[in-house]
Order: C-alpha cells, then structure tokens, then sequence
C-alpha cells in the first residue's frame, strides 16, 4: 500500500517548489506515495476565509506525513488583532498534530563554503542540529491586547521541557548545547533544571552545556564548529535556526522536520515563502527536496532513498548548479532537473 502524503503548497514561491519535490520523491519512490493536494496558509484564507480548514487539518492527521512548502505573504500580513494571518495555520497545525520537536539540520557544503557570507575556515566541517521546541513558550501563551498595553505570556511544563531534551540527547553522539536566558526568564531556569535532570537519569554519558542565548548567538557564527545539538525554546530556536542557516550560504538549502510522539510528523523548508521572487521561476527548490528526504528518513523510514536524494542534491552543487540566492542563475525547473540527473 502507498504511503499518503498531504501537500500543503501555501503561498508566494511554494506552489512552484513543491512539484520539485514531488518528482524527485517520484525518481527514488515509483508508486509508494500517493499524493493529496491542499490550500494553506493566505490561500486558504482567499478561499475559505481560515489558513487551516476543518478538512486540511483533517486530511493531515490521516496521513503518513505532511509535506509543507511556505505560508504568508505582504497580502496578508495585518496588525489587527481580529484578522487572520496564515502564519496561525501553521501554528494550529503543529499544535494540532502535537508537533513538539522541531529538527533543523545544518550541514555546510564543501562546494558552497565560497557562498557564506562567513569565512571559510570558520564554517569548514560544521554539522549542527537544532533542535527546538515547538508547541510551548511564548508562541503559544496568553496573549493580551489594548490600544494602550499588549502582553505574551511564555509558559513551560517540566514535562514539555522533559520531552524535548530526550530528542535532543537521543539525537547527540557526544554533546548537547542547551540554550536558555537562565539569567532573566523563570522559565529558562526550569528548562535548565530540568534538562539537567534528563541528562543526570538518561544520558550521563553525552556531555551537556548551558549557554546563554546571547552567547550563544555570538558563538554560532564565531565557532560554529562547537556545536553538535543545540536543544532550545521555541522562540530562541526560532531566532538561532536563522542564523544558522546563514553558515550553509542560503536559507534556501535547509530542511526541517517537526514530530510528535506519532507520525503523521510534518516536513517543511526553513525558508519562507519568498514572496519577492514568487511567479518569477526562480526560487531555490532544494531546502524543499531536501525536506522531502527528510520524510523519506524521519517520516516514511525510507532511508536509502532520503541518502540517494540528498547526495544528488550534493552532487548537482558540487557540479556548480547555482540557483539566485547562490549568485548563480539556475531556474527552479533547471535546478530540479539538475538533481534528477544524479539519481
Ligand atoms: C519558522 C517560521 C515560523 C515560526 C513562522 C512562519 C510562524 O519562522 O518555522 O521558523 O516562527 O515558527
Ligand atoms: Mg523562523
């Protein structure tokens, strides 16, 4: 039986990144996955008036996994507090889904160090994950509103924290970079007892750090190659993943998985959805295939075919493809068509 697949295009450059993806998951696996396509995000909004319907959010619980491009755009973006904006979609599907652990791998390429705006003997042999929080904090807490006043309330439980350190030290070969602000937040200094406390009773053998999130900021493009996971909050991951992914040259090149305690786990590009370059045939597809492998590997257990799609993903690069955001002037179809060859 075909594995399902919900693809939730979104907006701006998404709809034109996601058949990228599609055919190449077609290349390394004829006939296993069966497709079922969504609006998300502004889309969703234009014609439904809500970024997630009852249906999507249906459809996406039924499957094996979700395969996302980009939500929001200019069109939508709106300070009125009663409005909808398409980044809740997103929000509400992580929720929904219970997708707790946010997976963000960032690997450098040899053949892109000359891209990063960084030097580079300072990214060489980088291979880092982030590995954020995503359904606590202060993404989620209660949010208050006047004319005059405006409030986000940051909340964690020991057993939200409890939970993603466990992904993060089953994730570490060695060691584990725990990033809070300790010194200010009440909640940092939970996270960092109890974090403490998963790594005395389950994993004494990684080594364990905790680095302000100042600091650690400072360090990432300082010595990126110290770290190995960085295991964070949702709002500090979502600011540090950022800025990681600076070192790689291009936001443009990196995957992102978000899982729960059960699939169906959601598998989506870092980027947004560029809405600058959309309709102009331009946009780097290949952040979008490499979440796709990501599926393949975290989602599907497809592992064989998740290496065959990332080394040719590798290769096409090695081979000088170069998309905008590279300084090259590689369309979408040609990059996409770049990695077909190698598979
Ligand atoms: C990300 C994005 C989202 C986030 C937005 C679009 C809601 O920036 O996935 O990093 O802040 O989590
Ligand atoms: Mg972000």
């Amino acid at each position: 039986m075909a594995y399902k697949i919900v693809l939730l295009g979104g907006d701006g450059i998404g709809p034109e990144i996601i058949p990228a993806a599609v055919e190449v998951l077609d290349a390394v696996a004829p006939g296993q996955l069966e497709y079922e396509e969504h609006l998300f995000g502004g889309a969703a909004i234009d014609a439904h008036g809500t970024p997630l319907t009852d249906a999507t959010l249906a459809a996406c619980r039924h499957a094996d996994a979700v395969l996302l491009a980009a939500a929001g755009g200019p069109k939508w973006d709106t300070t009125e507090p009663g409005l909808p904006r398409p980044e809740q979609g997103l929000l509400s599907l992580r929720k929904e889904l219970g997708l707790f652990a946010n997976l963000r791998p960032v690997r450098p390429l040899p053949a892109l160090y000359e891209a990063s705006p960084l030097k580079r003997e300072l990214i060489e042999h980088t291979d880092l994950l982030v590995v954020r929080e995503l359904t606590g904090g202060i993404y989620f807490g209660e949010k208050t509103r006047t004319d005059s006043r405006a409030s986000d309330a940051c909340v964690y439980t020991r057993a939200e924290i409890e939970r993603i350190a466990r992904v993060a030290f089953a994730a570490a070969r060695s060691r584990v970079t725990s990033v809070d602000k300790a010194n200010i937040l009440e909640t940092s200094r939970l996270w960092r007892e109890v974090v403490r406390e998963v790594h005395g009773n389950e994993f004494p053998n990684i080594e364990v750090e905790h680095v302000l999130v100042d600091t650690a900021a400072m360090r990432l493009v300082a010595a990126p190659r110290h770290f190995e996971v960085i295991l964070t909050d949702n709002m500090f991951g979502d600011i540090l993943s950022d800025e990681a992914a600076m070192l790689t040259g291009s936001i443009g090149l990196l995957p992102s998985a978000s899982l729960g305690e059960t699939p169906p786990g959601l598998f989506e590009p870092v980027h947004g959805s560029a809405p600058d370059i959309a309709g102009t045939g331009t946009a780097n597809p290949l952040a979008m295939i490499l979440s796709a492998a990501l599926m393949l590997r975290r989602g599907l257990r497809l592992e064989p075919q998740a290496l065959a799609i990332e080394s040719a993903v590798d290769k096409a690069l090695a081979e000088g493809l170069r998309t905008p955001d590279l300084g090259g002037d590689a369309t979408t179809a040609q990059a996409t068509r770049a990695v077909l060859e190698h598979l």
